[in-house]
């Protein structure tokens, strides 16, 4: 028996989509459909309703031109990865880094928990192109949502509404189906909350149907599933499948002084440095010799072998979900800019003027805020209890092309050739600042022995050193050691492989003080980085890879003695014994589908060492 839904007219003739909607919608029980055409108008309309159910606050316009404020509930602030699911067929297949549940049973679960999830709310229709939209390199997908919330994010982060349906019914590729509910019917005449969402959640993949149901969080990477459920999950397994990689990766350009151009990828984990570094300014003496960085992207790389030879990398995003804490003028001055207008602030706190503020936006705090909770906050409240304005992990969600630095080839279709790939972990002790891998196989065991302390961007302890492999752990959807394979393979299917670095901006000092400034002085490094990719700069051989020895880094404008580079660069053997036990504990879960290479390279460190 159908039920009479309203619903606007559908916007795709697709039938597989027509389908597949019906049947969701008899599922879920809307009480209607929207699908979305991803205009201007349709946004300014979702906000407006928004504000008026007090989900969103429109922010003082002559301050924040566009702008609005979203608190969440308190239980749904981050990332939930003991709730994230990878239901293969075999639990052997998404590996020992994944949960893992029976599909069947997953299916049943999910079932039981959609059925009648939508009552009294709309069911947004949301296709989105991950990738501009058709690029080669681009994927499909359309998410069924009953959170307006998620529909504005996505038009922000994705290429979104009408040139998608029109790809899809060309017909050319395969959509991924994404069913996504905060997990909150409403009853006849019942209130709303301002932030619905569900104590249970559930986030879920199948990699072989290509399929993501979420349920339970209207926050980030758990709704938004475009991001890390599609483009590194989903696409991770499409990627192994095609010859391809997703991967947690930003991309950069650096321009020489000659207006020469090198490309660079790197993936350091959740809340390490990765919208920092992808757009960060040269301090002002390196600038002077003519040295510029474009951005391309903060989070995702798509990287896929050229005709060229080379490996070729598009962001498949289109704004930036950044990490709002310690961004200022002074530490990051382009996402400043960027989050200027026409962003979106969740769990930041408000000023009385209708602004917004996060712990290190300014030196000094404002006297009087609302915190992210929605409490007065004052700096003497802080100091009592120790409470913070803005939650860790409160973000802004602003357009890429606002980005003051953004490259001009970032929407390229077919991508940017890219020279070099840097890893990274937040590690107070132990890693050095830099050092180079011998080669790509090297490198590859480099990353995948990757460590870094947890942040607040996942809950979970954080502070404490965990290994993320190339910064995926949380994020790849099969298992690890299928995934080394297939990094290792990719060297097979180029004839110029990237150079492989590793940074660590985080090494602390016996005080506990971060030793390097890190931010735009990393530019140094990346310097550095750039001019090996280039075979350009010397380097010193060391037991964990080429090292810069403290000549061959452009020190102008900086001080910074020898003897602190020393000590950033140290490599300590009693402590890299440990480090090497902390790979091995990582192999032994890994053990029976891990490479021999990285067996092989492993049993190389040893002997350096
Ligand atoms: P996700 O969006 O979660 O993937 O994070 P991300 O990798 O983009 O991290 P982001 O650039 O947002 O940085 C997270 C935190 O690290 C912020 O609080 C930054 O201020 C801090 N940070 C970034 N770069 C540096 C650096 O070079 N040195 C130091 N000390 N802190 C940094
Ligand atoms: C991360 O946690 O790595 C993020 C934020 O980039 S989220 O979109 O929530 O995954
Ligand atoms: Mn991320």
């Amino acid at each position: 028996m159908k039920k009479k839904r309203k619903s606007n007219e559908p916007l795709s003739q697709n039938r597989n989509l027509l389908r597949w909607v019906e049947k969701m919608a008899d599922l879920c029980q809307p009480a209607q459909i929207h699908w979305v055409d991803g205009s201007q108008a349709e946004y300014d309309q979702l906000c407006a309703q928004m504000v008026e159910q007090g989900t969103l606050t429109k922010l003082n316009e002559k301050l924040w031109p566009g702008c609005f404020y979203a608190r969440s509930d308190a239980s749904d602030v981050a990332r939930v990865e003991d709730r994230t699911f990878i239901c293969s067929q075999s639990r052997e297949a998404a590996g020992p880094n994944n949960n893992w549940e029976n599909p069947f049973e997953m299916r049943r679960k999910l079932r039981g928990l959609f059925t009648g999830c939508m009552a009294g709310r709309t069911m947004y229709i949301l296709p989105f192109s991950m990738g501009p939209v058709g690029s080669p390199m681009a994927q499909l997908g359309v998410e069924l949502t009953d959170s307006p919330y998620v529909v504005i994010n996505m038009r922000i982060m994705a290429r979104i509404g009408l040139p998608v349906y029109a790809e899809i019914d060309r017909g050319h590729q395969r959509v991924v189906p994404c069913l996504h509910s905060v997990g909150a019917p409403l009853r006849k005449g019942q209130k709303d909350v301002t932030w619905p969402c569900n104590k249970e959640k559930y986030i879920v993949h199948f990699p072989e149907s290509r399929e993501i149901w979420s349920y339970g969080s209207g926050y980030g990477g758990n709704a938004l599933l475009g991001k890390k459920c599609f483009a590194l999950r989903i696409a991770s397994n499409m990627a192994r499948d095609d010859g391809w990689m997703a991967e947690h990766m930003l991309i950069l350009g650096v321009e020489d002084p000659q207006g020469e151009k090198t490309y660079v990828a790197a993936a350091f984990p959740s809340a390490c440095g990765k919208t920092n570094f992808a757009m960060l300014v040269p301090p002002p003496s390196v600038q002077a010799q003519g040295w510029k960085v474009t951005t391309l992207g903060d989070d995702i790389a798509w990287i896929k072998p050229s005709a060229d030879g080379r490996l070729h990398a598009i962001n498949p995003e289109a704004g930036f979900f950044g990490v709002a804490p310690g961004t200022s003028k002074s530490t990051n001055p382009n996402a400043m800019a960027t989050l200027s207008r026409n962003t979106i602030f969740t769990n930041v706190a408000l000023t009385p003027e209708g602004g917004v503020w996060w712990e290190g936006m300014t030196e000094t705090p404002p006297p009087h805020l609302t915190d992210w909770q929605g409490q007065p906050w004052t700096p003497a409240i802080a100091q009592a209890t120790g409470a913070k304005a803005a939650h860790p992990n409160s973000r802004f969600t602003a357009p890429a092309s606002q980005c003051p630095t953004i490259d001009p080839d970032w929407e390229s279709p077919t991508g940017v050739p890219i020279s070099a790939i840097i890893f990274g972990g937040r590690r107070a002790t132990t890693i050095p600042l830099v050092y180079q891998a011998f080669n790509w196989s090297s490198g590859v065991y480099i990353g995948a022995t990757m460590g870094s302390e947890m942040t607040a961007a996942a809950a979970g302890t954080i502070g404490k050193v965990r290994r993320d492999p190339m910064a995926m752990l949380p994020f790849c959807g099969y298992h690890m050691g299928d995934y080394f394979r297939h990094w290792i393979s990719m060297q097979k299917k180029i004839s110029e492989t990237p150079r492989i670095f590793h940074v660590n901006w985080f090494r602390k000092d016996a005080e506990g003080k971060f030793i390097w400034p890190g931010f735009s002085d990393n530019m140094r490094i990346l310097k550095w980085i750039v001019a090996r990719a280039r075979v350009r700069a010397l380097a010193r051989e060391t037991p964990i890879g080429w090292m810069p020895r403290y000549e061959d880094i452009d020190w102008t404008g900086l001080d910074f003695p020898r003897e602190k580079f020393e000590e950033l660069q140290a490599f300590d053997r009693t402590a890299w014994r440990a480090e090497v036990m902390a790979h091995e504990e990582l192999f032994l879960d890994l053990h029976d589908r891990l490479p021999k290479e990285l067996i092989y390279e492993r049993e190389l460190l040893i002997c350096r060492m």
